[in-house]
This record gives structure tokens, sequence and C-alpha cells, in this order.
């Protein structure tokens, strides 16, 4: 794996400064959460600042880069042009930044859609992109506070939330998404 200050330089070169201190506030929210849950907060740092590492490649790249991302990939990703840098920043973090670590691999895979029976570094993944101190929209306090409380709750309710935006919006969306969701309800 590349150096963490040559992942920087990477990170720096390949995406806007408003991105890359998003993918930082990313990579602290994932450690805080790590701590708090007593996992490894190195490793939910690096995933947290990674996740979106390939999010300006064009449209063109994203596709061949989620192909061959290593996860499986289905047909309804390509139509939701927006998915694609889940499992695209994926690739670029094996072949390029040289992450062997599968479960950082895959909450970056997933990071944009959830899917059915995630793993715990995928959800506190997902949570902090959702909370992370620059966004603000209806709702995001309600995340914030119980994602300290409870990390189930508060994926679904981002969930809930990312659903309902999809949908006010007439967007696409994935069946990741619906299954994520459906799954956290299920077994809760
Ligand atoms: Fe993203
Ligand atoms: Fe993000």
């Amino acid at each position: 794996m590349l150096e963490l200050n040559d992942i920087h330089n990477y990170l720096e070169k390949h995406m806007s400064q408003e991105r890359y201190m998003h993918s930082i506030n990313v990579a602290n929210i994932a450690c805080s959460f790590a701590k708090h849950y007593g996992i490894d907060e190195g490793r939910a740092k690096l995933a947290g600042l990674i996740h979106d590492c390939a999010k300006e490649e064009k449209y063109d790249n994203l596709v061949y880069y989620a192909r061959n991302c290593g996860f499986s990939i289905d047909q309804e990703s390509f139509e939701i042009p927006q998915v694609l840098h889940g499992p695209a920043s994926a690739y670029i973090a094996r072949r390029v930044l040289g992450v062997e670590d599968e479960e950082i691999l895959l909450s970056i895979r997933y990071h944009v859609t959830g899917r059915e029976n995630m793993t715990f570094m995928e959800k506190i993944i997902y949570v902090a992109d959702y909370i992370e101190p620059s966004r603000k929209f209806q709702g995001i306090e309600k995340v914030r506070t119980t994602a300290y409380e409870n990390i189930d709750k508060a994926l679904l309710i981002a969930l809930d939330q990312t659903i309902m935006y999809i949908i006010e919006r007439k967007g696409l969306l994935h069946h990741d998404t619906v299954n994520a969701r459906n799954y956290l309800i299920k077994n809760s």
C-alpha cells in the first residue's frame, strides 16, 4: 500500500479541495465511530479518507473501473451513474493505492448504495459520509445524535431519508439501497 502521505497527494491531485476536505471529514468521523464502538481506528479512518477517490473521474473511466473493481456489479448500476463512483473508488483503492484489506474495499464499494447485511465498517462509512460536518440538510441532526447510540438505527434513518430524497426528485432507486433498508427492518 502507498504511504499515507502519497495517498493524500493522490487525493489532492484527483479531486477538488472541497471534496478533499469532505474526505478528511469522513475519515475523522469514521475514526471517532471506530473509537466509540471499539473497532480498529486506523482502518476506519483510511476507508473514510479514500471512499470517494474516483468520484471526479469521467464517466468512461468510472465504467471501466467499476467493471474491474474486484466485486460484483449489476447492470442497474450503469443506469444510475452517480452510484458508479463507489465500485470505481474500490478499484482505485485496490489497484492504484494498493489497499488489500477487503473490508475497507467493501465499505468503499458499497458506500453509495449500501446493501443487504452490511458489515460494521460499511455501516460506519455510510453514516460518516452522510453526517460529516460540512453536510447541511433537514433531518441530519437525528442521524448525528443516533449514530453514537445505535449505528443500525442511524443507518436506517439515513437510508430512509436517502430513499425519500431520491423519490422526491423522481430519481432511480438502486435495489441495493432498498435491500439495505429492508434488511435492517427485518433484523432489528
Ligand atoms: Fe461517495
Ligand atoms: Fe462521500
